[in-house]
């Protein structure tokens, strides 16, 4: 029999209730994550995918739908944080990673993909004439960085407050003990005269400013054009090397937001659903400044990595972007995020919740919050309550999204998950509006 909801007094209640819910229908998750604590710090290993009580242990993936461990099936809209772009076990990645499986793995020297695929890369991304391939977004920021750095001998970075570029590069709220100990400037995402400020004062020490041009996990927050181009005209005249972070934002467009929005920097970051669904990252950028790695060079950087030319990301990632994720796929996908986004939005406003979907195309962010958000500080602000009781009953109805609202959609996706999404935020209004 299921599980009956109660009506509640107040939304801590609601969320104690829901949570109740939640445990009652998952004992096998449950008992999973116990088990998991034993060899894993909070059983876990990532640290996005923990979420109280436990999170629900997945067993497998097949299209646009999840199974948990507990036999729920799930519509997935967390789109694993936009690397699943193509869903799960699409055909012609599967196909690409079964014959580069076959012709064997870890060959340790220039395999026959890796150069197709760099190619693809830089004929797609205005910005990248030169490419190389590294093992996630984290790591390309990681070496984009330490380009620029080596590249113009200046210490100083710029990035913006409440972004995130990989685990060692957390700057929401306090940050991150664990960053990488460059010395930072965090200036104001989408504060155009304070950041030419700070700018201006720093120039002579700064080696790269390096920004989202959608803030992703910061909360779908778009950077206005005026701020990209201010941002592109102030590194020119300072010679500091601009940094385009598209490790999720380069599905937005064919050629990655840069491309939407006409400001094309001077080294470009690519991670996520690029690699097909496998491990993957890449930097790559204007070819004076890639040159510096072209090994005959007798100055040239050291930049190794067991498995940057891994066969099975190369094959996974050629086929889907040359097979798959064509500019007319990234058009529709998109055209149909914007579509759902609107009707998320419609929806809430009709009932007239404080909450708001922000977002661009095929990602976006369900915030409990009605003021206008501009920033990720400003999303912080959100009602984190109201945000885990949506999570919760998200998935208690059969919805797999982001415990802070980010929804990222994946090419199998139809028009009847988009129903089914909106008619669950509308039970789930009808439930607990008026606690929001
Ligand atoms: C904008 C951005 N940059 C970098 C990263 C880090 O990528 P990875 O998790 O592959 O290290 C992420 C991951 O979520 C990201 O969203």
């Amino acid at each position: 029999m299921a599980i009956q909801p109660a009506r509640n007094l107040d939304l801590s209640a609601a969320l104690r209730e829901a949570e109740r819910r939640y445990i009652e229908a998952n004992p096998e998750s449950k008992r999973r994550h116990r088990a998991a604590c034993e060899a894993m710090p909070g059983g876990n290993t990532r640290t996005i995918l923990f979420y109280p009580p436990f999170p629900v242990t997945l067993a497998r993936g097949e299209g646009a739908h999840l199974w948990d461990v507990d036999g729920h099936r799930y519509a997935d809209f967390l789109g694993e944080y936009t690397a699943g772009l193509y869903g799960h076990s699409h055909p012609v990645i599967r196909a690409a990673v079964e014959t580069a499986l076959r012709d064997g793995i870890a060959l340790g020297g220039p395999n026959q993909i890796e150069a197709r695929f760099a190619q693809a890369v830089s004929e797609r991304f205005p910005s990248i004439e030169l490419v190389r391939f590294c093992n996630s977004g984290t790591e390309a920021n990681l070496l984009a960085l330490s380009t620029a750095r080596a590249i113009t001998g200046r210490a100083k970075l710029m990035a913006f407050e409440g972004a995130y570029h990989g685990g060692v590069f957390f700057y929401a709220g306090k940050g991150s003990p664990l960053n990488v100990p460059f010395p930072m400037v965090m200036a104001p995402y989408n504060d155009t005269e304070r950041t030419l400020e700070l700018i201006e004062g720093e120039a002579d020490d700064l080696a790269a400013i390096i920004i989202e041009p959608m803030a992703g996990a910061g909360g779908c927050i778009p950077a206005e054009p005026d701020f990209l181009k201010a941002l592109r005209e102030a590194s020119t005249r300072h010679g500091i090397i601009l940094v385009f972070d598209e490790v999720m934002t380069s599905r937005l467009a064919p050629g990655g937001l840069q491309e939407a929005v006409g400001v094309i920097p001077d080294m470009t970051t690519l991670g996520k659903y690029i690699g097909g669904g496998l491990s993957f990252g890449a930097f790559g950028g204007r070819a004076d400044i890639m040159e510096r790695f072209d090994p005959r060079r007798a100055d040239a950087f050291p930049h190794a990595g067991t498995f940057n030319n891994n066969v099975l990301t190369m094959a996974a990632g050629l086929a889907g972007l040359t097979e798959v994720f064509t500019a007319e796929a990234v058009r529709e996908l998109n055209a149909g995020g914007d579509r759902l986004r609107g009707r998320l939005g419609e929806v809430m406003s009709r009932r007239g919740v404080p909450a708001q979907v922000t977002g661009l195309g095929s990602m976006m962010t369900v915030h409990f919050r009605a003021e206008t958000i501009r920033s990720p500080a400003d999303a912080a602000a959100d009602n984190q309550t109201a945000q885990r009781l949506f999570h919760l009953e998200m998935l208690l109805g059969g919805f797999y999204l982001a415990p802070r609202g980010m929804i990222s959609l994946s090419l199998p996706m139809t028009e009847a998950d988009f129903d089914g999404l909106i008619a669950a935020v509308e039970a789930f209004l009808d439930l607990h509006a008026p606690l929001l």
